[in-house]
């Protein structure tokens, strides 16, 4: 079939790349000509296992192009797929729906006669409906699930498909440009626009609900001493609870769950339906960034002042080189505001975290950041933080101090070693009782 994807960042170029891959004719579209030039010449402009082979492969074989005509683009397709963000609101938590909106209208405009515009963007419910009535055209929605880091994986082969429709022929058009997906028998959905919208945000929620209950259950061990890790692995052995998405630690950022949580709450708000508890799970969320400063102030004697801090980690989580609302990068700003000396090492994401937080300072390797530092903050669980041998890293320091933000280091391997660890939901390592007030100067 031919279509066209509309936006061509993170869900654009994943969906336009895969739909080539099953075979169809594709043009993305994008208003913005650098990212077009850029698509055109095969370079993907983030960090996506298997994405930019994919790209470069259907550019050069001739199935996939890029344009930032609309005209083109609505000449070309029989279906198209809007693919645009819809980031928070600068004045409050509603979604901003104008790139939504101007991407409809415009190929509305352009489409040909009976071709079908398909919403994949995660926008309030009723928004399908609305740009429905406005446009005059079909329209359908078709949300995605995709996971950074897994989004070729998640597209091509999706735990499950939802189809928001109000006729025959918008279904059985869907089904044709999903065929190969469907033939594997991934399970479809076929409802109408309204529960479609709603299924991706209610699972956004959902999964953030379960990663703060269990960073809420981390504050009560910390409280009473227990310990959230064995905790959590106890819970996920009730097959109705599960381990996924369980883990306790400095908690979830990126470009989808803390956004879509907050325009769920305002949006079911507007529609006299109170999810007061996203607002719970978004402040237990936040609270486990200030847990981190304030164990980090208590390792250096009860302020971060003049301290030399390393921050392993700026993406949100690991393969991943996103920075957008990164637990790690939030905490390393507020420690430099507070007067610590702070060195930031990723292994993907400098680029965009410099260019986030240009204030704070970068380190070319792990080695880097580390060296001469009173206090280690461990906050993206990159493979290569986890197997750090904490007797090599003692050699580099100044003062051997760490902070487990993910809960994946081995707090005896880290204190037989000699450092004073720390961890979110876990009880201080035996042996060690906190601060013992030695001496700050150098
Ligand atoms: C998420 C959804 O998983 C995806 O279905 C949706 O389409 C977009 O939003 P993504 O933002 O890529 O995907 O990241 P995900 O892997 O879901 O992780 C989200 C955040 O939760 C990360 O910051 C991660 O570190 C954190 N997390 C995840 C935890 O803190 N604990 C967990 O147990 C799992």
């Amino acid at each position: 079939m031919r279509l066209t994807v509309i936006g061509t960042g993170y869900l654009g170029a994943t969906h336009a790349a895969c739909m080539a891959e099953l075979g169809h004719e594709v043009v993305g579209v994008d208003v913005d000509a650098g990212k077009v030039a850029a698509l055109r010449a095969g370079r993907v402009p983030f960090h996506e296992p298997g994405l930019a082979d994919m790209v470069a492969r259907h550019t050069a074989g001739g199935r996939l192009r890029f344009t930032t005509s609309y005209e083109e683009a609505g000449a070309f397709g029989q279906v198209h797929f809007v693919c645009v963000g819809t980031p928070q609101r600068k004045d409050g938590d509603a979604a901003d729906l104008t790139c939504v909106e101007a991407a409809f209208a415009d190929i509305a405009r352009h489409a040909r006669e009976g071709a079908l515009l398909v919403g994949k963007s995660t926008v309030p419910v009723g928004t399908a409906a609305r740009l429905a009535a406005a446009h005059g055209s079909e329209v359908a929605w078709n949300p995605e699930f995709l996971r950074e880091g897994f989004a070729v994986e998640d597209t091509l082969r999706p735990d499950r498909l939802v189809f928001g429709v109000r006729t025959r022929r918008a279904e059985r058009l869907l089904r044709r440009v999903h065929a190969p997906v469907l033939d594997a028998g991934t399970p479809l959905v076929v409802t109408d626009f309204a529960t479609a919208e709603l299924v991706k945000t209610a699972a956004n929620s959902f999964l953030a609900t379960k990663i703060s209950f269990i960073n809420a259950m981390a504050e009560v061990c910390e409280a009473a001493g227990g310990d959230v890790r064995r905790l959590a692995e106890a819970l996920g052995y009730d097959d109705r609870i599960g381990h996924t998405f369980l883990r306790a630690g400095v908690g979830f950022g990126g470009g989808c769950l803390p956004k879509d949580i907050r325009a769920f709450a305002h949006r079911a708000a507007e529609l006299g339906v109170d999810l007061g508890f996203l607002r719970a799970v978004d402040a237990i969320n936040m609270r486990r960034r200030d847990r981190v400063i304030t164990l980090a102030r208590e390792l250096c004697g009860g302020t971060v002042l003049g301290a030399r801090v390393a921050v392993l980690g700026a993406a949100f989580k690991p393969d991943s080189d996103d920075v957008r609302d990164s637990p790690a990068l939030n905490v390393a700003a507020r420690l430099g505001l507070d007067g610590a000396d702070v060195t930031v090492y990723d292994p993907e994401a400098m680029d965009n975290a410099r260019k986030a937080f240009p204030l704070l300072g970068y380190a070319l390797s792990l080695e880097e950041a580390l060296r001469g530092a009173d206090l280690v903050l461990h906050l993206t669980e990159w493979p290569q933080f986890r197997e750090v041998d904490p007797g090599w890293a003692r050699e580099l320091v100044y003062r051997p101090r760490i902070v487990d933000g993910r809960g994946v280091l081995d707090a005896d391997r880290w204190t037989a070693a000699g450092w004073r660890f720390r961890a979110l939901g876990r009880p201080v390592p035996q042996g060690e009782t906190g601060w013992t007030g030695e001496a700050e100067g150098r």
